[in-house]
């Protein structure tokens, strides 16, 4: 594994980090060390920018009066949002009903997160600084210094998710957090050593998610890794595609 100068070693290499990077919503109650956080706040502003402008700022919240207060205003809105979003998709019925099934599951580690939302270790909210009227493309100066962020807390043993909890409880962290109007707050992203171990991402097979030459056509080399897991959107099994 290669050291990069001046920064704690990575105890997991490139591409095995990003199919291992799974959204971590349960945290052991431990504060991340400030060599840590700099090393992963230092990933994530490596990231690409349109005209390399850079508008994207990090606010991290640790344990300081106004990180109490910005955590327990997301918490509220987290389980505002996850109480409505856990209704209107009927996440108690169904296979919901089964504890054992994917959707009960989820629902455990959705209540756990929001229940325990004020406790986690640390808080960012990314931001976007605008330099121009918004349009759909502003958010792709942003996100990627959010995944470089995720990446980089996995290469250390340590998890995060990025949310959208903050939009519920805009108005009061502008106004705890001096937040200009012009900087638009991009997400929330929870971070902390995980409770658990970190297991690879299950996605559609890259067949139905990469085309060749013309739309809905993959490529012939479009075969997932021998053990490759997928979501249930994906085929019944972990083995490639036949075709
Ligand atoms: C744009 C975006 C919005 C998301 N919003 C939320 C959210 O509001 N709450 C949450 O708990 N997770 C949120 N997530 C995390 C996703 O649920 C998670 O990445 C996805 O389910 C895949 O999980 P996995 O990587 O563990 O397989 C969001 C992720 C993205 C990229």
């Amino acid at each position: 594994m290669t050291e990069p100068r001046g920064l704690p070693p990575d105890t997991v290499g490139l591409l095995e980090g990003i199919a291992t990077t799974r959204a971590i919503r349960r945290y052991r109650d431990e504060p991340i060390p400030a060599e840590v956080l700099r090393a992963i706040l230092f990933a994530a502003t490596r990231a690409p920018s349109g005209s390399n402008r850079q508008p994207f700022r990090m606010l991290v919240l640790t344990d300081g009066p106004k990180a109490a207060e910005a955590k327990r205003l997301i918490a509220e809105s987290a389980r505002r949002t996850w109480g409505a979003k856990r209704v209107a998709d009927a996440y108690d019925a169904g296979s919901g009903t089964d504890p054992s099934s994917p959707k009960a599951r989820t629902a455990r580690a959705m209540q756990h997160y929001v229940d325990h939302f004020e406790t986690v270790p640390v808080l960012i909210l990314p931001c976007l600084v605008r330099y121009r009227a918004p349009n759909s493309f502003e958010g792709a100066s942003v996100y990627p210094a959010c995944q470089n962020l995720l990446l980089a807390a996995r290469a250390l043993g340590y998890g995060g998710v990025l949310t959208g909890f903050h939009f519920g409880a805009e108005a009061a962290l502008r106004e705890l957090l001096g937040v200009p109007d012009e900087a638009f707050m991009a997400a929330t992203i929870t971070l902390g050593r995980p409770v658990g171990r970190h297991g690879p991402v299950r996605r559609r097979p890259m067949a139905e998610l990469v085309y060749e030459e013309q739309w809905g056509t993959p490529p012939a080399w479009a075969v997932d890794p021998p053990g490759t897991e997928h979501t249930s959107a994906g085929p019944p099994t972990a083995h490639p595609p036949s075709r």
